[in-house]
């Protein structure tokens, strides 16, 4: 038998372990992982020189945009930026013009995505206005339900737990999850217009406004209502420590709960924010330090599941603003993510073990993507390679994104993917992407 690929003198990370070894990789699937002796005829042989190679990294939290949004991102320009960051699957959020939340959004969203993505993407849904057509959008192939508690922004009220309760319980029986912004918007929109009532328009505002209570108010509430039912609730982009702690909580109380966080809870604190500027405004916004401690002992423990980019990208005239209240919120991250990370494992604060964990396998067993996750044979050929040893600077001008800046810009970085497999293709190779748009695969939960 001739197979289609064979990566040749790799370490690969292969059951919890870094083995010398070779992949034969056939018709999009990792064909036979073994000794270079073992491995079937090929054509297309590609030495990786000792390289490190990992199973592609799955993020969970990205906005890709494209449609009514295309000018801040679309599905060709994100897609790049993930394969560039060395990530091959991504899940899409929601708050899309229009706004992914009935069949007809998701349908018409996945089928412009088909013939532009470069990686594999799987789609959020906001719940629909009506909720009898929830199981419609799990059988089009949603992944999973976001609910977004900073705003009114799907069709359920957000403001009725009773109408929260009755979601809860349709999507336990859909065993899907629901991946929730936990701000809460009755105490966020009330600070905030006491706020600007004071004309307070500036960074501190926006902090006062985004306080960690806005948080864990959002997390509790769900929590109570959650308790009763079977629901599985993922908790996006944590930024506290009592927000992780209520979290933590209900875990030991024996609830189906997952949670993830960013690299810029991780790795700036509000410190960075009021010295960049609101270019680095997220929502929610960065912390005091001793959260981002929180947070890092949340990872070493394993009660922070995931780790995601947020990937929320804006055109840079929409990040400055006089008023803090009209900069548009968010920042690029799928092409920081990966060499930030791979730089804590030089200086000893994460492992090779921890990165995969947090972006391939736990990301593929919580939202149940099969075939994803790990190197193993008769998985997806979605694979990256790593140069741990390459020291470069974060250079935002260089993204692949249409968003052209970082908070990260100019930081020194020591680890970086250096080549991407999808499905076995070949789509990024030293920053410059070499697939064709439409290597990507649709991923529609079964
Ligand atoms: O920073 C953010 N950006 N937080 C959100 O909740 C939305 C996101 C976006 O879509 O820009
Ligand atoms: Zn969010
Ligand atoms: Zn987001």
């Amino acid at each position: 038998m001739i197979v289609d690929l064979v990566l040749s003198n790799t370490k690969a990370y292969i059951d919890n372990e870094i083995v010398n070894c070779s992949l034969a990789i056939n018709q999009g699937k990792i064909f036979k992982i073994g000794t270079e002796a073992n491995m079937p005829r090929t054509d297309t042989k590609i030495d990786l020189k000792n390289l490190l190679v990992l199973p592609g990294l799955i993020d969970v939290h990205v906005h890709l945009r494209d449609e009514g949004k295309a000018y801040k991102e679309d599905f060709c320009s994100g897609t790049a930026a993930a394969a560039a960051g060395g990530i091959t699957t991504v899940l899409d959020m929601p708050n899309n013009k229009p706004v992914t939340m009935s069949v007809e959004t998701l349908r018409g969203r996945m089928k412009v995505a088909e013939r532009k993505i470069l990686v594999n993407v799987g789609f959020y849904s906001e719940f629909p206005k009506n909720m009898k057509e929830t199981e419609e959008i799990i059988r089009e192939g949603a992944v999973a339900f976001k609910l977004y508690m900073a705003e009114q922004v799907g069709g359920l009220n957000i403001d009725d737990d009773y109408a929260l309760l009755e979601a809860f319980k349709t999507v336990s029986r859909l065993k899907v999850p629901v991946a929730i912004h936990a701000e809460d918007k009755t105490a966020l929109k009330k600070a905030e217009d006491e706020l600007k009532r004071a004309n307070c328009n500036d960074i501190e505002a926006f902090l006062k406004a985004h306080s960690e209570k806005v948080e864990v108010t959002a997390v509790e509430r769900l929590l109570n209502i959650a308790a009763q039912t079977n629901v599985h609730m993922h908790f996006c982009h944590i930024s506290t420590e009592n927000g992780l702690n209520a979290i933590i909580d209900g875990k030991k109380s024996g609830m189906k709960l997952t949670c993830e966080t960013t690299p810029h809870y991780l790795f700036l604190s509000v410190d960075d924010l009021r010295r960049i500027g609101t270019l680095a405004l997220t929502m929610p916004p960065m912390r005091e330090k001793h959260h981002i401690a929180t947070l890092w002992n949340g990872i070493k423990n394993s009660w922070i599941d995931i780790l995601a980019s947020d990937h929320a990208p804006h055109p840079l005239g929409q990040k400055e603003a006089k008023s803090v209240w009209d900069v548009k919120v968010g920042i690029p991250g799928l092409e920081t993510t990966l060499p930030l990370l791979l730089t804590e494992v030089k200086r000893g604060r994460l492992s090779i073990t921890d990165i995969v964990r947090l972006m391939s396998e736990k990301p593929a067993e919580i939202f149940r993507l099969k075939g994803r996750g790990c190197l193993k044979e008769g998985n997806n050929a979605d694979v990256v390679v790593v140069d741990l040893d390459r020291k470069h600077k974060i250079d935002s001008s260089r993204f692949h994104s249409k968003a052209k800046y970082s908070p990260f810009d100019g930081w020194n970085v020591e680890g970086k993917p250096v080549k991407t497999f999808v499905g076995g293709r070949l789509i990024m190779d030293e920053e410059e992407i070499v697939g064709e748009v439409g290597s990507g695969e649709i991923i529609r939960r079964e």
